[in-house]
């Protein structure tokens, strides 16, 4: 890797397989940082066969003498972040330090039921299909400036006082508009309290190892979560997570200046997938949907949910390299297009008469939107075993070369398989 701040980022809606990304490129750094984002994210990594599904922890955790950060901006739901790392101490492999930056925020069990019951009261076309870890309501109250931070977890004054502050207004909330019943204080006070004992050998200033880190010359990965059309400024608001998951949330969520970041790399499947409510111009309801469902494994790594399943968007893709700054694509499931004859690639929305070859700022109803593909020749061979690019059939290399020269940068990276061997490294 020639930058020595690299930050991951999904380029389409999440899953696009940022994971194994991270878990690929983190032998050739020191620290991996997730900056935005909570237990929605669902990162899968693939090591001598054997699956772990991270959540909160950073995909760097399986390598030994590496350190990983959940920064500031990731907001962390305590049960969750202790079984996850109370399950991989259980398999051995716990085998990075971790640090959690006292400045995340806690997600709390009252976000999770308001999550739920907001949704629950939204009416049809306006649900956004969330995860229910209580994403919004905790980000919410963090911009209100009423969040509980997991430094307070281990100051019990500071924190009675946060917990009360709260739970006056959510117990209201909770009884009176969503008829679900209150929290009690002291079993909250005791939960959270215990919470902070038993995360206390993490806790530290996630900030400052990120900067010594690159002080010290080494490298750093940033990991996002979710994808840029889920960001909450440059997604398909309001169908989107309430966090920027788009490149300029790594510095807000880590503590780093933008100068010191030298590369964003978007990870894009080389078709498209959507969990959850809103627009999804290129998606198969069809035939072609289900076969890339099936063949992709494209059910949701944390709520199991089915995923929707499209053709390749190049309008989204291009809408990613501007908004991230993208100096690279790593392209993974190239394989699961093996056996199609023929692909379609989406290359232009026509909307009144206007052609957008890039997103536009308010993208129109599906019913106001003509899609224009172009189509490929498609490729019948097993691309699982290949580790060059010159190993791969003519018309998947033809493939990611439309692809290149579409979005105007270089894949420097694809994905044959979901094991962390199966990768051709085109450009690093
Ligand atoms: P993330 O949230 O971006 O980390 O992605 P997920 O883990 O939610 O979803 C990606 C899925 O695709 C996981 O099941 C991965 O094991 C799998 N995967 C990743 N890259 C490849 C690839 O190149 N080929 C195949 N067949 N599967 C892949
Ligand atoms: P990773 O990191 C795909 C989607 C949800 C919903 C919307 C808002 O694994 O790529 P939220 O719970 O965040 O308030 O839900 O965002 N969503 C994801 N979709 N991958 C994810 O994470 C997602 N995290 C949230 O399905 O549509
Ligand atoms: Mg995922």
């Amino acid at each position: 890797m020639k930058g020595k701040a690299e930050v991951i980022i999904g380029a389409q809606w999440g899953d696009e397989g940022k994971g194994r990304i991270v878990d690929a490129l983190a032998d050739r750094v020191e620290v991996v940082v997730r900056y935005q984002g909570g237990a929605n994210a669902g990162h899968t990594v693939i090591v001598e066969g054997e699956k772990h599904v991270f959540h909160l922890l950073p995909s760097g955790m399986l390598y030994p003498g590496k350190t990983c950060v959940i920064g500031n901006g990731v907001v962390v739901d305590p049960d969750q972040f202790l079984s996850e790392i109370g399950e991989l101490r259980e398999r051995r492999k716990d085998k990075a330090r971790l640090v959690i930056s006292e400045s995340a925020h806690v997600v709390m069990p009252y976000h999770k039921i308001i999550d739920e019951a907001e949704e629950k009261r939204r009416s049809k076309g306006r649900k956004i299909g969330t995860t229910k870890r209580g994403i919004g309501p905790c980000y919410a109250d963090k911009v209100n400036r009423i969040g509980i931070r997991v430094g307070d977890l281990l100051a019990a004054d500071t924190l009675r006082e946060k917990v009360i502050e709260n739970l006056e207004i959510k117990n209201l909330l909770l009884t009176r508009i969503f008829n679900e019943a209150p929290i009690p204080f002291e079993e909250q006070m005791e939960k959270a309290l215990a919470w902070g004992q038993q995360m206390s050998p993490y806790i530290g200033d996630g900030a400052a190892i990120v900067n010594d880190a690159l002080d010290k010359g080494r490298g750093v990965l940033f990991e996002g979560a979710q994808g840029t059309l889920l960001d909450v400024d440059h997604g398909t608001y309001p169908f989107v997570t309430s966090s920027s998951a788009s490149a300029g949330g790594a510095c807000i969520g880590s503590g780093v200046g933008p100068t010191r970041i030298d590369r964003v790399l978007g990870v894009a499947k080389a078709y498209c997938t959507r969990v959850g409510e809103g627009p999804f111009p290129t998606e198969e309801l069809g035939a072609v949907g289900e076969r890339l469902r099936e063949a992709g494994g494209e059910y949701g790594a944390t709520t199991g949910r089915p995923r929707r399943c499209g053709w390749l968007d190049m309008v989204a893709l291009r809408y990613a390299v501007r908004v991230n700054g993208l100096g690279g694509i790593a392209l993974t499931k190239l394989d699961v297009l093996t056996g199609l004859d023929r692909l379609q690639v989406c290359t232009g929305y026509e909307c009144e008469g206007k052609l957008y070859d890039i997103l536009p700022p308010r993208l129109p109803g599906a019913e106001n939107l003509v899609l224009h593909y172009e189509t490929l020749p498609g490729w019948s061979e097993d691309l699982s075993g290949c580790r060059k690019i010159e190993e791969l059939p003519v018309a998947a290399r033809n493939y990611v070369q439309f692809i290149e020269e579409k979005c105007g940068v270089p894949v420097v990276l694809i994905g044959v398989g979901s094991g962390r061997e199966q990768t051709i490294l085109s450009g690093l």
